[in-house]
Formats: structure tokens, sequence, C-alpha cells
């Protein structure tokens, strides 16, 4: 078939794979593609899929079979799945769509190249074997200009009864720390000022490189990554996703307190408040550890920014072990919690299980947490009030020309006026004027530009 030449990617799911799109479309670019704005003007379409939970997995179909129609009128449309989908159904998936010219998990991202050279020579290809992902040679066409995704840590080793993540994402696999401060310099170098660091148990990072101390200490830690990375020039804001309360150290609170570019904002997903349901998810943690660590964090830094998620609606959970659950958001006051249904997943534990739970209960205990989330976000949007917070402008209000908008240090979306040309990547103290659960408003001050 006829090289592509235009391409259009569309991105299912978590950051990770946000990240993976960034580095396919660098590829591309590299591969002297243009990137167009609308599918209809692509040749060459590509969907990095998501299946967390069941509604997400459907949406890939119902857009695949769209473009497959397509195909039919335009033969040399190039049509790409990628992500967990790809890996979770592999050729399973060119029965169900034969039009795919291209079906790759996650692990290939990085070699979207070869693979569609294959393509191009006129294979159907389907790349699910698991497989080393190669260092990122490539350079990622980033969405923003301010703040960048860094993977540290791709797979996940855990076994959580309900999650279909280890069998999609493969095993844990980490960044060297030179690798990873490359990228960052680079970042640096190019004007970004904030990165988040990756990888979906982000405090296992390491565990797979070699290097023990003569204190038999593991040489490469998370904590030791950042403190490795902190002092990268122009980099003003430092954020990690996603945090497993089994791994959260005490010495990492003590670092992300005392190194300033780290931004007091921590995303610990507890999932359940009761302990009977966590052994049940295979957490590896109980509801008194998960809240000694929101204590310790608390501790060190009474002011910091908390947000989790939260599965309801697990098989055999009782309505009295959904109250634990209520409680401990209750207890804690999040800052914005992230609530599912529990969904049963294709070669999960948890979904062979014959305790499932009605649609309708889980409806209705997901409706309770939600609502009692909204509560909870707008109490601690209050303390906002009035304050003078730090925030780092990325873009315009799309709902307002005449105003930007950033987040602050911990990650609250705030709105202001004033013009992105002027102020895109700045840090900006402004006053905070209007609190919403979610988000704040406010004017930028007199000592305004403060980075
Ligand atoms: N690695 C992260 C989470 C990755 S998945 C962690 O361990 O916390 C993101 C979130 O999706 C999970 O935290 C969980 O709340 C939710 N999730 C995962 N599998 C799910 C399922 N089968 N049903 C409902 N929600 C699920
Ligand atoms: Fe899934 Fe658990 Fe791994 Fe998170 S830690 S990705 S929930 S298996
Ligand atoms: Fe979804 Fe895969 Fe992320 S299943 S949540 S895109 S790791």
């Amino acid at each position: 078939m006829t090289p592509p030449r235009r391409y259009y990617i569309t991105t299912f799911g978590c950051q990770m794979n946000k990240a993976d799109s960034e580095r396919m479309a660098g590829i591309l670019d590299q591969m002297g593609l243009e990137a167009v704005e609308e599918p209809e003007q692509a040749d060459l379409l590509l969907y990095n899929t998501c299946t967390i939970r069941d509604n997400a997995e459907q949406k890939v179909y119902s857009y695949l079979g769209r473009q497959a129609k397509r195909k039919q009128t335009e033969p040399n449309l190039t049509l790409v799945v990628a992500g967990c989908v790809a890996q979770q159904e592999g050729e399973q998936l060119l029965r169900r769509v034969p039009e795919l010219d291209l079906v790759m998990g996650p692990q290939y991202a990085n070699r979207l190249g070869e693979l569609l050279e294959q393509v191009v020579a006129g294979s159907q290809v389907v790349a699910t074997e698991p497989i080393e992902i190669i260092e990122d040679i490539t350079k990622p066409r980033r969405d923003s200009q301010v703040s960048a995704w860094v993977n540290v840590i791709y797979g996940c080793n855990e076994r959580c009864t309900y999650c279909v993540v280890p069998s999609v994402r493969g095993v844990e696999q980490s960044r060297s720390p030179q690798a990873i401060r490359q990228e960052i310099e680079e970042l640096g170098s190019q004007g970004y000022k904030e990165i988040t660091l990756l990888g979906q148990n982000i405090d296992a990072y390491g565990r797979d490189l070699p290097g023990i101390s003569p204190s038999g200490r593991r040489q490469h830690t998370f904590t030791d990554l950042l403190y490795y990375i902190h002092d990268v020039e122009g980099i003003e804001r430092i954020r990690f996703a996603t945090s497993h309360p089994r791994y959260f150290t005490e010495r990492l609170i003590r670092a992300c307190g005392e190194l300033p570019k780290v931004c007091k904002h921590f995303h610990i997903p507890f999932q359940s408040g009761d302990n009977d349901i966590l052994k049940a998810m295979a957490r590896g943690y109980t509801r008194e550890r998960y809240l000694k660590i929101i204590d310790t964090i608390r501790h060190y830094m009474p002011d910091a920014s908390l947000s989790a998620d939260a599965i309801v609606g697990f098989p055999g959970e009782t309505e009295e072990q959904f109250e634990r659950t209520l409680d401990l958001v209750e207890q804690v006051g999040f800052d914005q919690l992230n609530t599912a249904a529990y969904s049963p997943r294709p070669n999960t534990p948890a979904a062979q299980w014959p305790n499932q739970l009605s649609g309708s209960i889980k409806g209705d205990r997901l409706q309770r947490i939600n609502h009692l989330v909204g509560i909870k976000a707008a109490e601690r949007s209050q303390r906002y009030l009035g304050r003078i917070e730090k925030v780092l402008v990325e873009d315009t209000n799309p709902k307002d020309p005449a105003q930007v908008m950033g987040r602050t240090e911990g990650n609250r979306l705030t709105f202001l006026p004033g013009n992105i040309d002027e102020l895109m990547g700045h840090i900006v103290a402004v006053k905070i004027t209007e609190v919403r659960p979610f988000s704040l408003s406010g004017e930028q001050t007199r000592m305004s530009h403060i980075a």
C-alpha cells in the first residue's frame, strides 16, 4: 500500500496512554507524516485504547466500527489500534474488525516506525508478544509547552484482583536514572516548567535495576530519583503519579517535604475503606496503614492536597463495608477523588467470583460516594479563599478567551483574567476570590511574576 501521509491519533485512558501517544506522534513526525486536525483529513488513524473498565473498552469498538466502514471507500486508509485493548484482544481484534492494519500493545509504542514499515510492505501486523521496551530515542510531540510527562517505570508487578493493567502493560521496567535526568534536562532547556513523573506504581521504581548499597539498601528508589533529578535547571515543579500505599515510605514523604520543587500534592489510591475488601482486592495494606500515611503527610506538610481513586461495588461488598469507604472519605477529606463502580475485567480473578453485585446497587453507591466527594472537595476549596496561590499558567480558558488557566501547587485548576501570550509558562501570584469544589478563580496580584 502507499505510505500514509497525514495522521490523527485518538487517545483514551490514563496519563500513561497520553504519554505513549505523544511518543508515537513524535515517531510519525520523524517519519515525515503530518498531524491533522480532523480524523477525516487523515489517511492514518491511530486509536490508543484503554480497557480499565468495560465502558472504556466498548467506546473503542464504537469508534472503530465507524472508521472501518470508511475503509470500504478509501482502501488506502491505515487503521492502527494501539494500547491496552490491543494487548488484551490481540488477534481477536482482527477477527472482530478485519479492516485493521496494525494491532500493537503498549510495550510497542516506541517501535511504531518498524511496525508501520511492515504494514506498508503489505502485512497485517499484530504486535502483542511481551517485549523489552526500548529506551526512548524519539522526540515526543507534546501537547503542552509548559508541562510534560516523563515515564520512569513501565508496567506493574502487583496483582490487584480487579485490575487488568498487569496483563496488558506487562512487568515492571524502570528507566535508568541517567536517561530520565537527560530527558528532564532537555525539557528544562526547551522551556518546560513542570514535569509529571509517571508509573502505574511509581514507588516500585528501581526494584528491577541493579545496585545495592553496602548497607543493603536499594540504591535506586523513587526517593533517590527525586533527589537525583531535583536540581534540573528551568524545571520549577515536579509532580508524580501513581503512588501505591503499600510502598509509600516515610523517607519519601520527608523528601517531598524537603524538596522545594516537589508539589505538595499526593495521589494515593485507597480503593476501599474496609479491610476485608482490601484483602480481597489483594492490595497489601489496611485502612489503618493508609490513614497513617495520610497523617504522616499532614505532619510534614499540613497544607498538602490529597487525591485518590476508589472502587465501589466490589464483589461481595456489603452496605457496612461500603459505608466504611464513605467514612474514610469523610475522615480524610480529599481534594479530589476518582470513583468508579467495579467492572469485571477479562483475565482477572475477581471477575470469576460468584458474589457480583447488581448494577443498581453499584450505581446507587457510586452516586452516594460522588455526592460526598463533592461536599468534601467544596470544603477543601474553602481554604483557598482570600489566599495568594502560585499558579503555573498553561492555556487560555476555553470558555472565556479573556482568561487564562493554570494549576496551583496543590493541583487546583485556577482561572484568572490575562493574556496567554504574556503569561504562558509563568508562575504568577493569584489572589483567590472565588472557590468551587474543583476549581478556583482569582486575580493576579501586584507581586505578579514570581518566577
Ligand atoms: N496503578 C494505580 C491505578 C491504575 S488504574 C493504582 O494502583 O492505584 C486506575 C484506577 O482505575 C484504579 O485506581 C481503580 O480505582 C480503577 N479501576 C481499576 N480496575 C477497575 C475495575 N475493574 N473496575 C472499576 N475500577 C477499576
Ligand atoms: Fe492495577 Fe493494582 Fe497495578 Fe494499580 S497496582 S495498576 S490497581 S494491579
Ligand atoms: Fe487504561 Fe491501560 Fe491506562 S487500561 S487506565 S490506558 S494502563
